[in-house]
């Protein structure tokens, strides 16, 4: 973007001084005088002021479309969200469930909420320093209803929590997971 309007602007540029050039011989100008004529050092201010100004939509345009995806991604994973799927589960012994918990948790989500869920991962998301509450905050009433903890780790938020049930963690993996929260984060 920037080199084409450098390379837009400097043939800009050269071609207004070559027509002034044309237009009005000047025989003690030669070449800087072609550069350096009024005109087209005005192209060049116009170009400076075009670059500064092209410069910001695509980063306002790259926000608004990661919001966007975002909001997408939210509502495409609240769409599959199924309680029942959840009820539905095959019963596995509970310690096979707390290791698999386990594993998920260390590999998917440590790196933002901290080994022991304190918020303190240190995982930047995206730039983004929104940072994850402590898994143990008194105030975070809705992780303990065990179906909206269920939904919060399938659906995620807009704010920086990925959206695991359309990311790659099946329900059994998200039912495992939220029991390890639930076991070993959220009283510890
Ligand atoms: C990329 C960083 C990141 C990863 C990885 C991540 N989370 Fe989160 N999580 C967040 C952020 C940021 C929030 C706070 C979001 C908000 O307030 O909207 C959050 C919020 C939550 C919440 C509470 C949501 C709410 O709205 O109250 C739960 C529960 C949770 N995460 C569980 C998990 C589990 C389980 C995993 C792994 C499967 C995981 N997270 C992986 C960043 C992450």
């Amino acid at each position: 973007m920037h080199v084409g309007a450098l390379v837009l602007g400097g043939a800009a540029a050269l071609l207004v001084g070559a027509i002034e050039r044309i237009r009005d011989p000047d025989p003690f100008g030669g070449t800087m005088h072609c550069l350096l004529s009024c005109r087209s050092v005005g192209c060049l201010i116009l170009l400076a002021v075009l670059m500064v100004a092209c410069d910001r939509p695509p980063d306002d345009e790259a926000d608004r479309a990661r919001e966007r995806r975002a909001a997408d991604a939210v509502r495409l994973a609240d769409e599959r969200f199924d309680p029942v799927a959840f009820e539905e589960l095959e019963p596995l012994r509970p310690e096979t469930v707390q290791e698999r918990g386990r594993v998920i948790y260390e590999v998917s989500c440590a790196k933002c909420h901290g080994p022991e869920g304190r918020g303190d991962g240190g995982f930047v998301f995206q730039g983004d320093t929104l940072q994850p509450r402590s898994f143990s905050d008194p105030d975070w009433e809705r992780i303990r209803v065990p179906m909206e903890l269920r939904r919060m780790i399938y659906v995620g938020t807009a704010e920086g929590m990925p959206h695991w049930g359309i990311r790659g963690l099946r329900v059994r993996d998200v039912d495992a997971v939220a029991a390890y929260v639930e076991r070993e984060l959220i009283e510890g």
